[in-house]
């Protein structure tokens, strides 16, 4: 049982009577694909399940605020939670990748990618006390342990805010008083049974019963943001957390005030969340926000789960997947490429070690790495690794150039929208068109013939190397350790590397002169073994088992 007093209402002009919310989240709250139809508005809240996403922030001057959820700290991460941020991250560099001005700099519509850990309530308290830690040491221990998983998978935030941060407790104070002054809190008593592992109310019918005024403030827990007018109680963990976002957007070191926060690029543009916490952020959120007269987000993504055996992967149910254990085994790309491009953005997707091994070996190693490495072999043979045309004037009158761009533009607009599962299966079509290529050309054999037929040959070359210049480019945003060792083997900086924009990835990179480096595999093939089963644990069956290991190079 848990009480409260505090409660908000939704704003008198928009509610259909006192006490209850009204938020204009438009239509029924999963809505796939109805984003599409309706002009987008800035200022209007939208949620989506699936389906198209409105166009960017439409000025200039405006930054691509974008967020994950921030993540509770009663436990490390797992698979599910690296989810949200994989993709966040993966959009965040396409988005920067636009907006990225000559020689790397960024616009002023840059993007700003938030996440970070929500660390009040009895949930994170309860754990912390079950590790014999006090609750702000373990905050610091397991919000540590999202920063390492986060750097361990190439995930690169412009800002990670703690809801303990005093920075963050400032905001929250002040937004509390401006909903206070707007009139929308007031005392009531609330009793009722409280699940503590998802933090909210159990309400039979919530939806159905119509909206109604949420408590949000508590009276028996104690680990959180004491009430500013009533210190016996503490703020409700959700009211609290969700300010996250506003804070976050604050400098190190600047004065803690809302409306320098919001001044910062508040409104945020889309809110990545996982489909369970969508009527937090797409009712409570809104109405928060509008009591306080701040502007409500553009977008609210909410994506499926990542199950296993069937079942929502998760800590509760203690079926979940180690994502460092999956980084030191396959290495981050890996990691990335598989999520992304297996489970469809918008729905569920399971987990086998054996579809992860085929694929990843099949895209990365083969389609892509093997490819590169067959193409440097010949060159470096044949042509001392030196391109001997521009990649224009070899791609002359060949239609594989015009394909290549018509993909990169479909992959761009598969990524504007969310669709990073089909933007995979763009991008890696060109690779399947560069191999075919190859192997219809048989650069090999034409250099064997000499005169024009190795001519040929040498142009041949340039096109399947420019083809994965692209490719590394467009699939930057996915996997950007290997987009930056395609790179780099192709005679490139690193600085270079960093500072490519999306147009960047239009034919004619490569140019005659160019001296790409030694080949050497980009990627490593995930090797299984066959391994006996221990006959102790199992009479009953005989065979093996496959155990992967990263450890083989792809053949060039
Ligand atoms: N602390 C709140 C969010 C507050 S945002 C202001 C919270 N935290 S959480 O750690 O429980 O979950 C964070 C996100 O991870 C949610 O979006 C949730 O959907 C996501 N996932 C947790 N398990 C998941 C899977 N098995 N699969 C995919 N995402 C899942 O909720």
């Amino acid at each position: 049982m848990a009480a409260g007093r505090g409660f908000l209402r939704a704003p008198s002009s928009l509610a259909a009577g006192a006490r209850r919310f009204a938020f204009a989240c438009p239509t029924a709250l999963p809505l796939a694909g109805a984003a599409a139809a309706a002009p987008h508005r800035r200022g209007h809240g939208r949620c989506y399940c699936s389906g198209s996403v409105p166009d960017s922030p439409a000025s200039a001057a405006t930054p691509y605020v974008l967020t994950t959820p921030l993540y509770y700290v009663n436990a490390p991460p797992h698979m599910g939670s690296a989810y949200t941020t994989i993709a966040a991250d993966a959009i965040a560099r396409f988005q920067a990748s636009l907006r990225r001005g000559i020689r790397g700099r960024l616009l002023d519509k840059r993007v700003v990618f938030i996440t970070g850990t929500d660390e009040h309530g009895e949930k994170i308290a309860t754990s912390a006390e079950a590790c014999g830690r006090n609750p702000k040491d373990h905050c610091d221990t397991i919000s540590n342990s999202y920063k390492m998983l986060w750097a361990d998978l190439d995930i690169a935030y412009d800002k990670f805010i703690r809801t303990t941060d005093p920075k963050h407790e400032a905001v929250v104070n002040e937004f509390y008083s401006r909903v206070l002054d707007s009139g929308d809190i007031y005392r009531a008593d609330y009793e009722g049974l409280y699940c503590v592992s998802c933090e909210e109310y159990k309400v039979q019918g919530w939806v159905k019963s119509g909206l109604r005024d949420f408590s949000i403030s508590r009276a028996s827990v104690e680990w959180g943001i004491p009430v500013p007018n009533d210190t016996k109680q503490t703020i409700y963990v959700w009211f609290d957390a969700l300010l996250g976002y506003i804070s976050a957007l604050l400098d190190d070191g600047e004065k803690a005030s809302l409306q320098q926060a919001v001044e910062r690029g508040w409104p945020a543009y889309l809110h990545l969340i996982g489909k369970d916490i969508l009527r937090f952020h797409a009712v409570y959120w809104p109405a928060m926000l509008m009591s306080a007269g701040i502007s409500v987000p553009d977008a609210v993504f909410g994506h499926g789960f990542l199950t296993k055996d069937g079942m929502k992967m998760g800590k509760s149910l203690g079926n979940t997947l180690e994502p460092k254990d999956l980084v030191n085994r396959f290495g981050a790309d890996a990691v990335r490429y598989f999520f992304l491009r297996e489970v469809e953005f918008g729905n569920d997707g399971d987990y086998s070690e054996e579809r992860f091994i085929n694929i990843v070996n099949a895209h990365l190693a083969n389609t892509i790495g093997n490819l590169l490495n067959r193409t440097l072999g010949l060159l470096k043979k044949n042509c001392k690794s030196t391109l001997a045309y521009d990649s224009i004037a070899a791609a002359d009158g060949i239609s594989l150039k015009d394909n290549v761009e018509n993909l990169v533009g479909k992959a761009k607009d598969q990524f504007e929208n969310l669709l990073l599962s089909s933007a995979c299966e763009t991008l890696m079509e060109i690779g399947n068109l560069g191999n075919l290529y190859i192997d219809e050309q048989a650069p090999w054999s034409c250099f064997k013939q000499g005169g024009e037929s190795a001519e040929k040959a040498a142009k041949d070359l340039v096109i399947i190397l420019e083809t994965m210049r692209i490719i590394a480019i467009a699939i930057s945003p996915i996997t950007p350790s290997l987009s930056l060792r395609i790179y780099t083997q192709l005679g490139f900086t690193e600085d270079q590397f960093r500072a490519l924009r999306w147009e960047d990835a239009k034919w004619g990179g490569l140019k005659a002169g160019q001296v790409m480096m030694e080949p050497k595999p980009i990627f490593a093939r995930i090797e299984t073994e066959t391994e006996e089963k221990d006959q102790s644990s199992s009479k009953a069956t005989k065979g093996g088992k496959k155990k992967a290991k990263s450890q083989g190079l792809v053949e060039a």
